[in-house]
């Protein structure tokens, strides 16, 4: 007599019931996720087709690509709403950020900067310049008051800012295009140094990547802390880097800091190209790797910028030193340390090239070539 078919175990089952609910979830994900990379837009051909009342000039691309899809358009100022204040930018500077969202890489970074085209179309962050209308509500500033700080879509004749942002007075001892190249870059060096390296005077502290935008400030910040400053740069920018406060410079193209017999309290990390073993061969057993970022567009669009500091989160557990990586906040506090400092001349920008709004592309595609010696600023009409 033939027997019934015996029944697949339990856990056989429940492993086929996951399998298959694990497709779905993947497909369904996938299918969410195309609908909504085709349906991503941006506002380029409604602000194209609307009149404007106020039309000022702004730096703007409605597609991701290199340089070559920014415009210089007219679009419609901004009135100044509660606890608002308009600033009309008289300088800004560009930041690896910005070629960042113009490119839309990492790719990663397009879950939140738009899928297929970018949502936000305009394009920098630190600027510059002059409060000419106040919103109701306002405190702590006038019409005429000469400000410095950080907000999207800094790459425009006017900018929107609210009163307790990112922003703070501009010292009378330093230019516009001087403030305006301190927000992300100095703000990073000084959180970078003094938040997550906690310099105390007197310490070894390395920054590699010395002369680039974060760099300049890096050498002038730690030294300010008390620091013995070692600046790892190539050699045609190591008379800058001493003349801004490093007690030494290695020169890159010559030497490897990672081999030298000396060990760092701090190593701040502008240029990310050295491996994790390479880094704590030179680093103090209770020392602090603080990474801020590197590679140019080069360096890959998927996961390539993302290896050091994923390398770093994991051996972070196993080992006596700190090492991460580490964001920067835009804040209105730190802002005005900064302006302290300046004030004070413990801090001065340092200006590599300037370009008028219109050559802001220039300005962009210049900055990619990782050349820059200090800042890269930008000036209004
Ligand atoms: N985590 C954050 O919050 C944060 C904030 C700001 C910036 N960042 C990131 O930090 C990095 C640096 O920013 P940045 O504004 O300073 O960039 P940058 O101004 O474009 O840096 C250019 C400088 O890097 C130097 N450099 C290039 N290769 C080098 C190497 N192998 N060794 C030493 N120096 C080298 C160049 O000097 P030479 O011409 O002499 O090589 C140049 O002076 C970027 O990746 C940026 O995205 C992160």
């Amino acid at each position: 007599m033939p027997q019934p078919p015996a029944r697949r175990p339990l856990w056989r089952r429940f492993l086929k019931w996951l399998t298959l609910a694990g497709a779905a979830v993947v497909a369904l994900g996938g299918v969410a996720l195309a609908v909504a990379y085709w349906r991503s837009d941006n506002d380029c051909e409604a602000r194209r087709a609307a009149s404007k009342t106020h039309p000022m000039k702004a730096i703007v691309y409605c597609d991701y690509g290199t340089a070559d899809v920014l415009r210089l358009e007219e679009i419609e100022t901004p009135t100044p709403g509660e606890h608002q204040m308009l600033v009309k930018v008289r300088a800004a500077s560009v930041n690896p950020l910005d070629w960042h969202y113009l490119r839309g890489t990492p790719y990663m970074m397009r879950l939140g900067a738009g899928l297929r085209k970018p949502a936000y179309t305009q394009l920098g962050v630190d600027f510059s310049g002059v409060v000419t209308e106040v919103g109701p509500g306002v405190t702590g500033y006038k019409v005429g008051d000469e400000i410095f700080g950080g907000r999207n879509g800094a790459l425009s004749e006017y900018v929107l800012v609210r009163d307790d942002r990112a922003i703070a007075a501009k010292p009378a001892n330093i230019t516009f295009e001087q403030a305006a190249g301190v927000p992300i870059a100095a703000l990073t060096a000084l959180q970078g140094l003094r938040d997550r390296g906690k310099i105390q005077p007197g310490q070894k502290v390395l920054i590699n990547g010395a002369s680039g935008g974060v760099g300049t400030f890096a050498v002038q910040i730690a030294k300010a802390l008390g620091a013995h400053v070692t600046g790892v740069c190539s050699g045609r920018n190591a008379e800058m880097v001493l003349a801004l406060g490093a007690d030494e410079v290695v020169d890159y193209t010559k030497d490897d800091f990672t081999r030298r017999d000396v060990k760092y309290d701090v190593i701040l990390d502008n240029v990310g190209n050295r491996t994790v073993g390479d880094l704590r061969r030179v680093l103090a057993p209770e020392g602090k790797f603080i990474l801020i970022g590197g590679g140019g567009p080069d360096k890959g669009n998927w996961i390539g910028p993302m290896v050091l500091p994923i390398k770093t989160l994991l051996m972070g557990p196993f080992v006596s030193q700190e090492m991460g990586m580490m964001i920067a906040a835009l804040n209105p506090a730190d802002l005005q340390t900064l302006g302290e400092m300046m004030q004070s001349g413990k801090v001065t920008p340092v200006i590599d090239r300037t370009y008028p709004l219109s050559e802001a592309p220039d300005a962009i595609r210049y900055l990619e070539t990782g050349r820059a010696r200090g800042k890269v600023i930008i000036t209004m009409p």
